[in-house]
């Protein structure tokens, strides 16, 4: 187990910087750090290329709790000096600046730079694969975490996965655990709507397919050493049934989370030597089923050609977002059911608005596990939220509200 901060970091004056923080999923994520217990010794600082616009955002901040410690800082993705300068004022930088495939990379650049931890929200798999490539090692040597997909990607699918595996090495008992080929399924149920800057994202990602498969072939190409041992962690290939359990469809869904679960039990013992995990969303009526999946290949069609993706884009502005009412109504459940030595568990993982709400919470928490917690697994370098923060993002997430549990 490590301590939380490195060397380097531990006397900073923040300790965490919320960078992104005038957007919409920045903004919640900060109300949500002054709000919870202990705000007022936490050292905040919100960070953004628009100094009237932070200001504004300080003062929304204080107006939720005028004890809060929040300063502002001034960085843009386009001035590395600035990203370098604010990493180095915290121990964990939190950014919500997104589409990551545009803005993301420097401000990596400056964290493994400033040996900074770094948590971020995206859920584009070609930036993941490319920061792996680029920095992972650079990282790991100087014993920091860069943790992507902190949001509802992937969080309650990679840490249910983990909580799911755990459960099952109770079951299979102390001489066989971590010792066993182990199955999970995850199913997911939700309801919530989107943002612009996440409709922005995943068009990005969308017209870079092509892109993302010559990139893959080289990074695989110059690869020169296995991540691993000899475990094996796999996805299970796609497939649609029917779930008499919960009465629905159960879709593949084509996300990154599974990526994520898969590099989680690549890298912790735990889910022995051969893991394989199955990833899909639940589908109530097969017409939805459908429409659904037409609707899905629709706009990665057309976000292929720049006129049809520009009317894309213009769909949705960067900055708004579902209102508090729809926030409200929103809710996800995810189910798990785990498989080893013939022995089954079932758990679930269930909490609010899975885009926002609960993202904002998952993000934040996951900074404070970095800044604050001092039993984290020994894991560096780019990895996933299972294996760099693993049972104690765990436990400060049920404590916050978003529930792990065997049924
Ligand atoms: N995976 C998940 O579960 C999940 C959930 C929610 C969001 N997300 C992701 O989170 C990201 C943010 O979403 P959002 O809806 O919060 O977006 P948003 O409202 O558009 O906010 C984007 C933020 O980035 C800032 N920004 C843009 N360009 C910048 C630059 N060059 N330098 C510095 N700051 C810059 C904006 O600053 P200004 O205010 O100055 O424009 C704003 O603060 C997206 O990539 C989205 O996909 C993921």
């Amino acid at each position: 187990m490590s301590t939380q901060t490195t060397a380097a970091s531990a006397s900073r004056p923040y300790d965490i910087v919320v960078y992104g923080a005038t957007g919409f999923t920045g903004k919640l994520t900060a109300e949500y750090l002054v709000t919870i217990d202990g705000a007022e010794q936490l050292k905040l600082a919100i960070a953004g290329r628009n100094a009237h616009k932070l200001q504004a955002c300080k003062q929304d901040l204080l107006a939720k709790n005028s004890n809060a410690k929040v300063e502002t800082l001034q960085a843009d993705s386009d001035d590395y000096t600035s990203l370098v300068n604010m990493a180095a004022q915290a121990k964990v930088v939190i950014t919500t600046v997104g589409p990551y495939l545009k803005y993301g990379e420097p401000l990596v650049r400056a964290c493994v730079e400033a040996g900074t931890h770094y948590v971020d929200l995206t859920g584009e798999p070609e930036f993941v694969e490319g920061l792996e490539h680029e920095f992972h090692d650079q990282a790991a040597e100087k014993k920091i975490k860069i943790i992507n997909c902190c949001g509802f990607d992937s969080i309650p699918h990679d840490l249910g996965a983990l909580y799911t595996v755990q459960q099952l090495n109770e079951l299979v008992g102390p001489e066989r655990a971590g010792k066993v080929p182990m199955k999970v399924e995850g199913f997911i149920e939700a309801q919530g709507s989107f943002s612009g800057g996440t409709w922005h994202s995943a068009i990005t990602q969308f017209s870079r397919l092509k892109e993302y498969r010559n990139k893959r072939k080289e990074w695989h190409k110059s690869k020169t050493t296995k991540p691993t041992d000899r475990r094996r962690s796999r996805v299970m290939s796609p497939k649609v049934f029917w779930v008499n359990a919960y009465s629905a469809w159960a879709c593949p869904f084509p996300s990154i989370d599974p990526q994520v679960v898969k590099r989680t039990a690549a890298t912790c013992r735990e889910f022995g030597p051969d893991f394989i995990y199955g990833h899909y969303v639940l589908v109530k009526k097969l017409p939805n089923l459908i429409g659904g999946v037409a609707g899905a290949g629709g706009v990665v069609l057309l976000s292929q050609f720049k006129y049809s993706r520009n009317k894309l884009l213009a769909i949705k502005d960067p900055g708004q977002g579902p209102s508090e009412s729809q926030r409200a109504k929103s809710w996800f459940k995810v189910h798990f059911v785990g498989e080893a030595d013939g022995l089954h568990v079932w758990t679930e993982v269930a909490g609010g608005d899975p885009g926002y709400g609960e993202t904002a919470k998952m993000l934040a928490e996951s900074a404070l596990c970095l800044a604050q917690d001092s039993n984290l697994p020994e894991v560096y370098g780019v990895t996933t939220p299972g294996a760099g923060m693993g049972t104690a993002l765990i436990e400060r997430l049920n404590h916050a509200g978003i529930t792990f549990r065997t049924l």
